[in-house]
């Protein structure tokens, strides 16, 4: 395993792997490194010869600077929990990622209108433009991306339509804890008491999700609110049950489309989402 710190560097290092004819997998993370990562570059090694995984704090996705500020940095660990899944780490500085104050703008249309795109403001925009820069420089043949955040995943495919990048973009089922959490790096930042609390997330999804068949959208987002008004641990922000493809929000069911029900809720000042699919 490599570790490199410079894209010139890592152009060096895709090109030699290419000219030995090597198909390049792609897993761009923020750090704080989890399970969930882990079923990402598992992937990425059964399909691809060389993989790539970036570790990035991406201050232009965060659209609060306190949030930026407490984003877990683990790296050292991180480098030691995936060493053996990687061939290359690719740990770029903020400058070498943005040498110009960045100015690139994206209109993934409906897209970002809802849910995350709502409630943080030019988020997407800021992922794009990282993962629009990664891609240039790995020029990989797959990349993969957690289903936990999907719109962003519906975002990243958005994004390979518009710029026609020929890369496989692989989604990967939510890896959850024994008590349904799904991973995220944020969970590092719950005290040991609210960790306790945060199952209430997914055991709600999974409620909601059994009522698909006799409920309409309007009835379960409604529960949903209920469910949480009446636990003082959570707040929560938004939930939303959407088509799976657009994700326009639902008016009625529709059996042979797949949907998701997506929410984002705080707990101990942490913000957490998590989903569902329904109509698998
Ligand atoms: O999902 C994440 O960790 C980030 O949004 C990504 C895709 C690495 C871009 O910074």
């Amino acid at each position: 395993m490599k570790t490199i710190n410079t894209s010139i560097e890592l152009e060096k290092a895709i090109t030699l792997e290419r000219k030995q004819g090597k198909t390049i997998g792609f897993v761009p993370t923020m750090g704080a490194l989890h399970k969930g990562h882990y079923a990402l570059l598992q992937k990425a090694r059964e399909a691809c010869d060389c993989v790539v995984c970036s570790i990035f704090v991406n201050p232009t996705q965060f659209n609060n600077s306190d949030d930026l500020k407490k984003y877990p940095r683990k790296i050292e660990k991180d480098i030691a929990f995936i060493d053996s899944l990687c061939d290359i780490i690719f740990l770029p500085s903020v400058e070498e990622m943005y040498p110009f104050p960045p100015t690139d703008t994206y209109d993934f249309g409906d897209l970002d209108k809802v849910m995350e795109g709502a409630f943080r403001p030019g988020h997407f925009n800021g992922v794009a433009m990282v993962v629009r820069r990664f891609f240039d420089m790995v020029k990989p043949d797959r990349a993969y991306f957690g289903k936990k955040d999907y719109q962003q995943a519906a975002i990243i495919k958005k994004l390979v339509g518009l710029k026609n990048y020929p890369i496989h973009i692989e989604l990967v089922d939510t890896v959850r804890e024994s008590d349904g959490l799904a991973f995220s790096s944020r969970n590092s930042l719950l005290s040991i008491e609210k960790r306790k609390e945060a199952p209430f997330i997914y055991q709600t999804l999974s409620q909601a999700e059994a009522f698909i068949n006799n409920k309409q959208p309007q009835e379960i987002k409604q529960w949903v609110i209920n469910r949480f008004k009446s636990n003082p641990h959570f707040e929560l922000e938004y939930v939303e049950v959407v088509d799976a493809e657009n994700l326009h929000i639902l008016e009625r069911i529709d059996p042979s489309r797949k949907g998701v029900i997506c929410l984002a809720a705080w707990l101990d000042n942490v913000r957490l989402i998590d989903n569902i699919e329904f109509n698998n």
